[in-house]
């Protein structure tokens, strides 16, 4: 019995993909998810998913939770500046369990700034992470995915609450996709044949831009919605008036910097290929959120 192993299950990603390979006929039986803390995942459980604890930090802990498997998802942890020694730990553990496919949540190619030749900021813990899978000897497929759309359709959604969006990004081009569809590609390459020794650049297949999300949640919402494009010390000036805290607001103002430098413009086939449909649209996204807001 092929058994196909997912870490990070109880995160938000690691919880669609569990979703998509049940929809997709897996059973139950069949999988396994690795967490932390296993009483958040006691409804996989319930469902018969055999839930192991797993930590990236405790090597012992994911070789076992690992051992059996013939394929294992390992999902990024969000330990940005811990995440090189993690996922070294997670590779090994997969090696030493004798895993037969490795598929590896990276970031997309934007490792270079398109622009300027620099790397991306949290582009050397993704890089070490996929020497080390290819060094491994394990079949891999690297899934480099862009940034989630839904961090910035999320604040445009919201926004409709004051009737005005402001952002510092601009006209930027975007190949961000729908955490959903990076979850879709990521059962499906666990599931199907010919993904061994890939690397996939996961990104919308054709570039949006801010303006036309704006364009987007009015459409969707039937309500106006007024753009204006300020610099960051404008977006610093209205985060912390909204109690946002100085490092919070730097560290929104940073992701637009690494936005504008061009790191998640890239856009590549890849995503709708494995989907075999088209990625989720900017309309069908803001749909879904606001139905949760
Ligand atoms: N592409 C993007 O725009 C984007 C944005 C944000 C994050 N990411 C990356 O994508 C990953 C998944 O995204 P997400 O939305 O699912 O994030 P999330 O909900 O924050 O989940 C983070 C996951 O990291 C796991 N984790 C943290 N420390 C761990 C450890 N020591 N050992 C094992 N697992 C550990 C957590 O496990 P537990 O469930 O056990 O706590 C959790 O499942 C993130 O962790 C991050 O690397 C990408």
């Amino acid at each position: 019995m092929s058994i196909i192993t997912i870490s990070g299950a109880n995160g938000h990603l690691g919880r669609l993909v569990v979703q998509q390979l049940l929809q997709k006929g897996v059973k139950p039986a069949n999988l396994r998810v690795s967490v932390r803390d296993v009483s958040k995942a006691a409804d996989l459980r319930a469902k018969g998913i055999d839930v192991r604890h797993g930590d990236f930090d405790d090597f012992t802990s994911i070789r076992d939770a690992f051992a059996g498997s013939d394929s294992v998802l390992i999902i990024s942890t969000d330990k940005v500046g811990s995440r090189i020694e993690q996922h070294l730990h997670a590779v090994q553990a997969a090696k030493a369990a004798g895993v037969k496919h490795l598929v590896y949540t990276s970031l997309v190619k934007a490792v270079i700034n398109q622009q300027t030749g620099a790397e991306a900021p949290l582009a050397e813990e993704h890089r070490a992470t996929e020497k080390a899978i290819f060094e491994s000897g394990i079949m891999y497929t690297i899934l480099r995915n862009s940034f989630y759309a839904e961090i910035l359709i999320g604040p445009a959604v919201q926004a409709l609450a004051s009737g005005v969006y402001m952002s510092s990004i601009g006209n930027t081009p975007l190949g961000c996709a729908a955490r959903v569809d990076y979850a879709e590609a990521a059962a499906l390459v666990l599931t199907q044949p010919g993904h061994g020794n890939k690397v996939y650049e996961l990104t919308t297949p054709k570039a949006w831009t801010i303006p036309e999300l704006v364009q987007a949640v009015r459409n969707v919402s039937g309500k106006p919605l007024n753009y204006r494009q300020v610099s960051d010390a404008d977006i610093i000036s209205a985060l912390r008036a909204g109690g946002a805290s100085e490092l919070e607001s730097q560290m929104a103002v940073g992701m637009n910097q690494t936005i504008r430098d061009g790191m998640v413009s890239l856009t590549a086939p890849d995503l709708e290929k494995i989907l075999g449909h088209p990625v989720t649209s900017l309309e069908e996204q803001v749909g879904s959120i606001m139905k949760t807001a």
